[in-house]
């Protein structure tokens, strides 16, 4: 039955202090608790601790071991008679790290003679380890002693500040750690093992020496050089932005190539997929680089937002997730091109979290229920939970914005705090109600935006009228408007921006209800609208550009996001033309336009490549019903064919030519920019110009100086089906054989394969000794690329595609229910295909629905067939 928003309480039972002691060992290892428990008068209830496969050794209540019948461990709870407001409860467990193949609480990473244990406790973990109440309103201060053999767990780690370290007999050693801070269970961590470090000394702003150390195996140390510049980075930006300093005198990051997710704020230790924190020029592309700075300061931050100031329960989850979302972002923003930031983060919005908010397991950023709150870190609570707060930033301005933050950290330092403690915080910092906004908490789904202007040449006004509405979502018919900000400008017809009120170019207007219109006076000419700049709200526009204005706003606008948006939407209709064999009007002015800007040049080279990138297969799909796959592949290829075709042969070449590969691998953001138009050329040329590009491909890959120029090639060659890709994909796995985070590429380039032979090719690589579903980042590269981001080669008519899919995720929820659950999401829009594709993929969701599931995969699947 699920957990419900509305039935918090307080926690009954506290814990002030708790004092761990592990004796640690691969296939065993054993847990003392000691817990220090506080009551609360107000309710009379059991003690219960929550435990899941744990097994009790000892158990004593105030010194005195209880006896059988005053304590019962069933049903992942511990209940315990006779204990008291101050009582100590002590318990000795074993859990077995080695067999713990779902990589949640204590387990092995790697192999049992060479590898290390690790945690992870976010969300439920800790109940894996030890007896606790596992909910993140019980902060405690923790005391953790690790035991272990020194030869074998050389490298002993726990989070807070070391606090002795010593031998012990029979070749075993110990160290101990204290964290000052009280914080809840799931962020608790321990790391054991064979491991080598890189070190920096730093000194915080306000003057605390900190040593940070960065953890990882022998093989790929050499790798972690990048993040900690990147980490020092973000520390130094935290004190700046928003005057965070860090709290400890250590800050240790781990390296694991076998994780859930990202990576995790652990406190004082954050444990990070190898994916997110390892870069080298050999073998990490441009974006991943960006991901590994991006990600270091996502963990890095939450030691504020998320550590200090925690979560009441996890229903508050985007309390910590889309305030660090937005702070990381802000931090990309700024280290990085402000503008391609943006673009890419609502290119990764409309294409995750658009579909999520219009499908069956569409919840709102505050969700009201779940049965499995892993199933809960979403698109939704992270990447729109991020846009909710950039709505209040916006609203309050960078100064209200920062007082607001200010009050927040000081208000709720050391709670577990609420949305609602966060909205306050920031309206009462800046004598606003901000309470309005709580509904976009609250509601789930796209609002759509419907924008008409209409122009009075006799009045010389502009009125332009805003209007709402949200589609229904699950369990949510009825929708309610939202405070939507828009923030906006007008463009005369020769390109200029038109000064508003008080001469400023720039306005926001918040629409508030279902309709308003909104009188902009003094304008003479008939203005082309600006409207969502920096798109300042995460809705979906309507407005009915003629295709001449839209290529205004692409050639004028002075919002770079704007500029994209207008390609963007060109993009669509001309795609819609294609599609429905209709006039050419707007794919002829996105052609145009577009070969314009490539011939005059005068533009960054990265945004030049993303102004040439037409909306995915993904986005495609989400604007139709009986979603045919096969065809929008087509039609996304018939459009780039469209474009390359105007720009032409010998101008591609040329600028091909003119980007030619740098021989040194440098790092600034003008040779990124140039290999990221260099690939975007190599990718419209295959199109129009297919053996030619493929011998470019051949050469660049074979005297590529990044492993982004490698990729690039290499992906060129594989989706052109290219007679040089068999003996690219060979000389790759054989350079790569030993390099995990290389080989994932090998397998990803090779799974988005497109159309029917996908099939095949997933099968072979999936019979590769080097493929194992244990592993959560080999099966993303693999399943997750195929099922979630190769619409053509995933959905086949004949529905093979899903029985391949269902078969595995059956065998993969037996190992690790986490990663089934969240690559059964590929089935998500199942109920928008054409007839034939639905009902083979509702066959396929309905046969894994009948087998005994987790709790996390029978929720999706449940929810899957619900709607
Ligand atoms: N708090 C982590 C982050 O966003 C994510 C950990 C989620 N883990 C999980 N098993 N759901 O950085
Ligand atoms: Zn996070």
């Amino acid at each position: 039955s699920p957990i419900r928003l509305a039935d918090y309480r307080p926690p009954a039972w506290r814990v002030d202090h708790i004092e761990l002691e592990f004796d640690l060992g691969i296939d065993a290892s054993e847990v003392r608790s000691r817990l220090q428990l506080a009551r609360d008068p107000a309710q009379d209830a059991p003690l219960r601790l929550d435990g899941e496969g744990l097994e009790l050794l000892a158990i004593a209540l105030d010194g005195r071991p209880l006896d059988e019948g005053t304590y019962r461990y069933r049903d992942n709870v511990l209940e315990v008679d006779g204990a008291r407001d101050g009582s100590v409860l002590e318990t000795r467990v074993r859990v077995r790290p080695a067999a713990n193949t779902a990589l949640e609480g204590l387990y092995l990473s790697g192999s049992r003679e060479r590898g290390f244990l690790l945690t992870q406790c976010e969300a439920e973990g800790f109940r894996h380890i030890t007896f606790f109440p596992d909910r993140p309103d019980v902060l405690a201060k923790y005391t953790v002693t690790l035991r272990a053999d020194r030869a074998r767990f050389p490298v002993l780690l726990a989070g807070g500040n070391p606090d002795g370290a010593g031998e012990l007999p029979d070749g075993r050693h110990w160290a101990r750690f204290v964290d000052p801070y009280p914080k809840p269970c799931y962020l608790f961590a321990l790391v054991a093992g064979r491991l080598e470090r890189i070190e920096r000394d730093y000194r915080t702003a306000d003057g605390r020496d900190v040593r940070l150390v960065i953890w990882a195996e022998a093989d790929v140390i050499d790798c972690c050089g990048y993040a900690m510049d990147a980490l020092e980075r973000a520390m130094r930006w935290d004190e700046q932005a928003y005057g965070r300093n860090y709290d400890l005198s250590v800050f240790h990051v781990v390296a694991t190539h076998d994780f859930n997710m990202g990576a995790m704020e652990n406190k004082g230790l954050n444990i990070f997929n190898a994916k997110y924190l390892l870069a080298d020029p050999d073998t990490t592309t441009d974006d991943e680089y960006r991901a590994v700075e991006a990600v270091i300061g996502h963990e890095y931050f939450h030691n504020w937002s998320g550590n200090r100031v925690t979560c009441r329960d996890w229903f508050q989850l985007s309390l910590k997730e889309g305030l660090t979302v937005f702070r990381e972002q802000q931090f990309s923003a700024d280290m990085n091109s402000a503008p391609l930031k943006r673009i890419d983060d609502v290119a990764l919005l409309r294409r995750a979290q658009f579909p999520e908010d219009a499908g069956p397991l569409a919840h709102p950023v505050r969700p009201a229920q779940y049965s499995e709150i892993n199933n809960f870190y979403t698109a939704t609570v992270y990447e729109k939970g991020s846009e909710l707060v950039r709505m209040l930033a916006g609203r309050l301005g960078r100064e209200g914005f920062r007082r607001g933050m200010d009050l927040y950290f000081a208000r709720n330092d050391g709670r577990a705090a609420t949305i609602e403690d966060f909205l306050t915080a920031l309206g009462e910092a800046n004598g606003l109600d901000l309470s309005p906004y709580l509904a976009w908490y609250g509601q789930a789904g796209t609002p759509r935006l419907v924008a008409e202007g209409r122009h009075d040449p006799v009045r010389r006004e502009y009125a332009l009228t805003l209007r709402q509405h949200t589609p229904p979502t699950p369990g949510q018919p009825d929708k309610r408007p939202l405070p939507i900000p828009v923030k906006l400008a007008l463009f005369d017809p020769d390109g200029r921006m038109l000064p508003l009120q008080d001469g400023a170019t720039e306005q926001v207007v918040v629409l508030d209800r279902a309709e308003h219109t909104f009188v902009f006076p003094g304008i003479e000419r008939a203005p082309v609208p600006s409207l969502l700049r920096g798109f300042s709200a995460p809705v979906i526009l309507e407005c009915a550009y003629a295709p001449a204005e839209l290529a205004l706003l692409l050639t004028h606008d002075t919002d770079g996001f704007n500029r994209w948006e207008a390609a963007q939407q060109l993009a669509w209709r001309a795609y819609a033309e294609l599609r429905d064999e209709r006039d050419r009007a707007a794919l002829t002015v996105w052609c145009e336009t577009l070969a314009g800007l490539f011939e005059t040049m005068k533009l960054d080279a990265a945004l030049l490549a993303d102004l040439l990138t037409p909306p995915g297969e993904v986005e495609l799909a989400e604007r139709e019903t009986d979603v045919d796959p096969a065809r929008i592949h087509a039609l996304h290829q018939a459009l780039q064919r469209e474009l390359a075709t105007r720009i032409g042969n010998a101008a591609l070449h040329a600028r091909y030519h003119d980007l030619a590969s740098d021989a040194a691998a440098a790092l600034d953001a003008a040779s990124q920019a140039r290999r990221r138009l260099r690939r975007r050329v190599l990718e419209l040329l295959a199109l129009v110009d297919t053996a030619a590009a493929q011998a470019l491909a051949a050469a660049q890959f074979d005297q590529a100086a990044t492993m982004t120029d490698r990729l690039a090639a290499l992906a060129v060659l594989v989706r052109s089906a290219a007679p040089q890709a068999d003996a690219a994909l060979a000389h790759y796995r054989k350079r790569y054989d030993g390099n995990a985070l290389a080989l994932d590429k090998w397998f990803a380039v090779q799974a988005q394969l497109p159309g029917e032979a996908a099939l095949a090719r997933v099968r072979a690589l999936e019979a590769d000794p080097r493929f194992t579903l244990k592993n959560p980042n080999r099966v993303q590269a693999l399943f997750g690329t195929w099922a979630r981001g190769n619409p053509s080669g995933f959905h086949r008519a004949d529905g093979e595609g899903y029985r391949l899919l269902a078969a595995r995720l059956a065998e993969l929820d037996a190992l690790n229910p986490q990663v089934a659950a969240r690559l059964a999401t590929a089935f998500n829009g199942w109920q928008r295909l054409e007839p034939v594709r639905r009902g083979q993929a509702r066959a396929a969701v309905a046969g894994l629905a009948d087998r005994r599931l987790s709790r996390n995969l029978a929720e999706i699947v449940g929810n899957m067939l619900k709607a």
